[in-house]
C-alpha cells in the first residue's frame, strides 16, 4: 500500500515553514498494466501530506499548471478567508490556455461576474496560521461548478496538525501513524478515469450527464491511490487516519478476522482531533469528507494472519477495502490513555441564534433554502468567535461541511446524537427525512466563507451557499 509522501519544507523561518506544489498532469500506474492520466499535487494522486507542527504557519506556494483555474482549500482549517479557497478565488492556467475565465459566455459558461473574486495568475501562496488542534484535515480543489470533475482526477492530499496535548499520550505514531484515503473510482478500458462530465475539458458547461446528479461513484476502491490494497504490519498498535475522498459514496468500514469475524476498532479522534476517551466501535460509518482516527492492535495477532477492511453497504467489489497483513513480530511502547483530549460540551441556550438551513433537491440541481450557489448572496452573518445553533433539514442524504468554523451535533430527529457524531465536527452526516441540530461555532477570521454539502456533485450543481463572519 502507497503512503503519501511528506513534503519537505523549501525553507523556514523563526515561526513559518513554506511549502511549494506544482499543480500537474502526470501518468499514474494504478490499474496493474495500465496507465491513468491524472491531475495531481506535485503529479501524484494522493498529493504530498503536509504536517503542520504547533505553533507554526505553513505558507503553501501553489502553482497551476493544469490547463484549467484551480482553487486550493484546505478542508477543517481555520484559515484567514483569502486563503480559504473561495470558489471563485481562481489560480488561472498558463496564458497559453486562454484567458478564461474572464472571457465571458465561453459556451455556456456564465460570465464571471463575483465582484468579490480574487483571480491570480499562475501563481498564489496560501497562508495558513498556528491551527487550534490536532486533527486529520486535507486539502483539495473547490473550483466553482468543477470540484467534483478535478477531485476525480486526483487533486486531494492530507494535511495533518499536531499539538502539544496529542504528542504527549504516548499515541501510536511514525511509520504507526498512516493516512488512508479511500476513494471510489470508475475505469474507463484504456486505464483512465471515466467521470461523465457533460464537458470532459472541463471549460465550459458545469455539472454531469442527468442520470448522475446523484453523485458520481466508481467500482474500484483505491486506498492512498492503489486498489483494495495490501498493507504488511508488525504485532504493534497502529493509528489509522481514515479519509473519505470519494466525490459520493458513503462506507460503512468494520474489521474481519479470516473467520470473518468482526474484529472490531478503537475509535480516537474525529474531523478535528481527538476525542475526549476512546471509543470502541464495531463498524464506522464514514460520510465524504468525513475523517476518522481509529486505533487497530495487531498485536492480538500472529505472523501471517490477515485482517480485511469491509464496507459493510458496498456490495460486490465495493465490499472489500483492503487488508492488512501481518507481518512481523515486534515489541510496542505505544498506549492508547484513557483520557484523550478535553471537549468541553456545548449546551445550547436561548440566546443563541437559530437558523434553519434545508437542503433540497430541484429538478437536476440542489438547493439550500432554496437558492442554487450565488456568489454574491449571503445566507447568514454571523458574529466573528459566536455559536450559533444551526438545523439541517434534508430531503435526500447529504453531508454537511461547513468552512472556518467547528461544530457538535446537538441532536438528530430531536434525540442523543448517534454513535458517530462524538467531538468536534467539520463534516456532519444528514440522512434522508433527517433534521440534524448542530452547534457551530465560528472562528474570528472575518470575511467570506462557504458551506455545502460535501457530495461534490450536489456541491457542483448549486448546494453551496455563503456565510459571512462579521
Ligand atoms: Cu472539503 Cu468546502 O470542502
Ligand atoms: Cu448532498
Amino acid at each position: 500500500m502507497p503512503i503519501p509522501q511528506q513534503l519537505k519544507p523549501s525553507r523556514q523561518t523563526s515561526d513559518t515553514d513554506y511549502y511549494e506544489i506544482v499543480q500537474s498532469a502526470a501518468m499514474a500506474t494504478i490499474i496493474p498494466g495500465l496507465r491513468t492520466p491524472i491531475w495531481g499535487y506535485n503529479g501524484t494522486f494522493p498529493g504530498p501530506t503536509i504536517v503542520q507542527n504547533p505553533g507554526r504557519t505553513v505558507v503553501v506556494s501553489h502553482r497551476n499548471d493544469l490547463p484549467v483555474p484551480t482553487v486550493v482549500h484546505m478542508h477543517g482549517g481555520t484559515t484567514p478567508h483569502d486563503s480559504d479557497g473561495y470558489p471563485t478565488d481562481f489560480i488561472l492556467p498558463d496564458a497559453k490556455y486562454g484567458t478564461f475565465p474572464e472571457m465571458p459566455a465561453m459556451a455556456g459558461m456564465p460570465a464571471m461576474t463575483d465582484p468579490e473574486a480574487i483571480i491570480t495568475r499562475q501563481t498564489r501562496d496560501y497562508t495558513y496560521p498556528p491551527q487550534p488542534r490536532a486533527g486529520t484535515l486535507w486539502y483539495h480543489d473547490h473550483r466553482m461548478d468543477f470540484t467534483g470533475a478535478s477531485v476525480y482526477r486526483g487533486l486531494a492530499g492530507f494535511h495533518i496538525t499536531h499539538d502539544t496535548e496529542e504528542q504527549a499520550l504516548g499515541l501510536p505514531s511514525g511509520a504507526r501513524d498512516v493516512p488512508l484515503m479511500i476513494a471510489d473510482r470508475a475505469f474507463a478500458a484504456d486505464g483512465s478515469f471515466l467521470y461523465p462530465a457533460l464537458d470532459p475539458t472541463m471549460r465550459s458547461t458545469p455539472g454531469v450527464q442527468d442520470s448522475y446528479t446523484n453523485g458520481v461513484m466508481g467500482d474500484v476502491i483505491l486506498v492512498n491511490g492503489a486498489p483494495w490494497p495490501v498493507m504488511n504490519v508488525d504485532t504493534a498498535r497502529y493509528r489509522f487516519r481514515i479519509l473519505n475522498a470519494s466525490n459520493a459514496r458513503t462506507y460503512q468500514l468494520a474489521l474481519q478476522d479470516a473467520s470473518r469475524q468482526s474484529v472490531g476498532f478503537t475509535q480516537i479522534g474525529t474531523d478535528h482531533g481527538l476525542l475526549a476517551a476512546p471509543l470502541p466501535q464495531d463498524a464506522i460509518q464514514i460520510a465524504e469528507a468525513e475523517r476518522y482516527d481509529v486505533v487497530i492492535d495487531f498485536s492480538r495477532y500472529k505472523v501471517g494472519d490477515q485482517i480485511t477492511m469491509v464496507n459493510q453497504i458496498g456490495s460486490g467489489s465495493t465490499a472489500v477495502v483492503m487488508r492488512f497483513v501481518v507481518s512481523r513480530a515486534t515489541s510496542d511502547g505505544s498506549r492508547v490513555p484513557s483520557r484523550l483530549s478535553t471537549i468541553n460540551a456545548i449546551s445550547p441556550n436561548s440566546a443563541m441564534t437559530r437558523r434553519t438551513m434545508k437542503f433540497h433537491r430541484g429538478a437536476n440541481d440542489w438547493t439550500i433554502n432554496g437558492r442554487l450557489f450565488d456568489p454574491a448572496y449571503s445566507e447568514a452573518d454571523v458574529p466573528a468567535g459566536s455559536t450559533e445553533l444551526w438545523t439541517i433539514i434534508s430531503d435526500f442524504r447529504h453531508p454537511f461541511h461547513i468552512h472556518n468554523a467547528t461544530m457538535q451535533v446537538i441532536s438528530r430527529d430531536g434525540q442523543a446524537p448517534g454513535p458517530y457524531d462524538q467531538g468536534w465536527k467539520d463534516t456532519v452526516f444528514v440522512n434522508q427525512g433527517e433534521r440534524v441540530q448542530l452547534a457551530i461555532r465560528f472562528s474570528t477570521f472575518k470575511g467570506r466563507y462557504v458551506f455545502h454539502c460535501h457530495n461534490l456533485e450536489h456541491e457542483d450543481m448549486g448546494m453551496m451557499a455563503n456565510f459571512r463572519i462579521v
